[in-house]
């Protein structure tokens, strides 16, 4: 049979691209949970459709990326330079994302952010409706529009007014905040409103799904269902989708020649020391600085581990126009600094910090070789770096710390040491726990969540939530 087209609309394109000449792009992968899990998807025909993170203004320009995207099945939405900074700096990453993950405005600027407001929410729409125009030129009767995460939220009702019977979905890839939350945004309403305009809203973890629900109840006052949200006999469908890896990918990887050479440099590089790691874009929400501290502490508690334990924190840099995370950079590098210079000798630091990404193969002998991951976020919609490190630890079956505001605590809490990434006491026994865990207790932990990661995977989650999908529109064809 023909595999069903999907289109997945979201603000950030599986490749970014870099302008080399008039007509000449470099395309290089994107980093995130969303692409990550996205590129798994193999079932489908899938047509993406989204932002390549470049601002190309000119006719030449657009025409050489258009065609340089086609190749990888990808379509261009472009966004002017004035949009990106209100839509995409402003109202998603300066006002969404943190208000999402429980942190509130951005502390410098309350006022400033408060006066833009206005500005930022209209270019944030008007944004999501560039998004539904291309969507509107590719689309064919019979696909499935799949819009994801909080950049998009206005886009589900831009289509159904293009056309109703368009099936459009949602996704969101964050958490969706208490309503006591949700409440405090001045566009609260027209978000939730434009959300509903979906016929399937999908969140990570059935907490999500009830926060939103609630949300629609009491700030819209409509009626929330075991189903979903009613409005006048019409239903918007409601429901978790916890999303996955390609956890074979991960574990096809580490046989390549390419891994197991990294993986051998790495094993001499920390002979005799063991090997923590923490993989994260350099976002507030990670927690990183927390992470830091309380490894600092773990190793003020611990003398006899001062040289035998060494942290590698790989620190993606993201969103780096927004003042918050230059902010954030600064105040890591400061720590890190710090405790280097407290703890390091003439011959070795505790920790390495690399402002940079790494390559795949790279990052999988890193996950091959650790024996304690550290996952730290304050709040995160899932965190694929946790499954990608339990995939990647068949031979080693090393120990994850993990935090109770992750998404994936609900999946892995079972192997996982979960802590309280605020309670930096509590962070560093569980290191010192992690470390000295024996082989039997460690073995155990690992295989429950080895069994959850490679049975929940990313082309499950995708082929789920798109035959709900199907399902919502014919039941609501036949209760008409
Ligand atoms: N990642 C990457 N290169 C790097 C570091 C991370 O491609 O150098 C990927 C990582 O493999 C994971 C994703 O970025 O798939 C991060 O996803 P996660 O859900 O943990 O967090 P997010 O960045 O989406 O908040
Ligand atoms: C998170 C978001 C994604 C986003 C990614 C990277 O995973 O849920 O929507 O793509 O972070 O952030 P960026 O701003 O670079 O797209």
């Amino acid at each position: 049979p023909r595999k069903q087209r999907l289109l997945v609309v979201a603000n950030r394109l599986p490749v970014s691209a870099v302008r080399e000449g008039e007509d000449s792009f470099h395309l290089e992968i994107s980093v995130g949970g969303l692409v990550s899990a996205l590129l798994g998807v193999k079932e489908f025909e899938t047509r993406w459709i989204g932002w390549a993170g470049v601002n190309v203004s000119d006719g030449v320009g657009q025409k050489a990326l258009t065609k340089a995207l086609a190749e990888m099945r990808c379509i261009p939405v472009f966004l002017d330079e004035q949009i990106v900074n209100q839509y995409y700096n402003g109202y998603c990453n300066n006002i969404l994302w943190p208000l999402f993950h429980y942190l509130g405005l951005p502390q410098e600027d309350r006022l400033a952010t408060t006066r833009s407001f206005q500005s930022q929410f209209d270019a944030y729409k008007k944004a999501n409706q560039m998004f539904a125009d291309v969507v509107n030129r590719y689309y064919k009767e019979g696909d499935v529009v799949w819009c994801h995460d909080y950049h998009l939220m206005f886009l589900p009702k831009c289509l159904k007014e293009y056309n109703d019977k368009m099936k459009v979905g949602w996704f969101l890839h964050t958490p969706f905040p208490s309503s006591e939350i949700h409440r405090t945004l001045p566009s609260r309403t027209e978000l939730l409103r434009s959300v509903l305009a979906a016929d399937l809203v999908g969140f990570h973890t059935y907490d999500y799904a009830r926060h939103f629900v609630s949300a629609c109840t009491r700030i819209l006052g409509l009626e929330g269902t075991p189903e979903g949200v009613e409005d006048q006999g019409k239903l918007t469908r409601v429901a978790a989708f916890p999303i996955g890896i390609d956890s074979d990918r991960f574990i096809r990887a580490l046989e390549l020649p390419e891994v197991q050479e990294h993986m051998k440099e790495l094993k001499e590089r920390f002979a005799g020391r063991k090997v923590m790691l923490g993989v994260d874009r350099l976002d507030m929400i990670k927690g990183i600085p927390q992470k830091i501290l309380a490894f600092e502490k773990f190793l003020e508690e611990n003398p006899r581990w001062r040289d035998k334990v060494v942290l590698l924190q790989i620190a993606v840099p993201t969103r780096t126009n927004v003042p918050d995370y230059q902010k954030l950079t600064s105040q890591v590098h400061e720590i890190v600094g710090r405790i280097n210079g407290r703890f390091g000798t003439l011959t070795a630091v505790p920790i390495h910090h690399l402002d940079r990404s790494l390559d795949f193969y790279a990052l999988c002998a890193l996950y091959a070789v650790t024996d304690v991951a550290l996952v730290t976020s304050l709040r995160d919609g899932m965190n694929l770096v946790s499954y990608e490190f339990v995939a990647c630890q068949a031979s080693k079956k090393g120990v994850l710390i993990l935090s109770e505001f992750a998404g994936a605590a609900q999946s892995l809490g079972a192997g996982a040491i979960l802590v309280n990434p605020w309670n930096v006491t509590e962070v560093a026994a569980s290191i010192g726990y992690a470390l000295d865990m024996p082989a039997d207790e460690r073995e155990k932990r690992h295989l429950v969540n080895f069994k959850h990661v490679t049975t929940h995977t990313s082309q499950e989650w995708a082929a789920t939530f798109v035959s709900e999908l199907n399902d919502t529109i014919v039941e609501a064809q036949l209760r008409t």
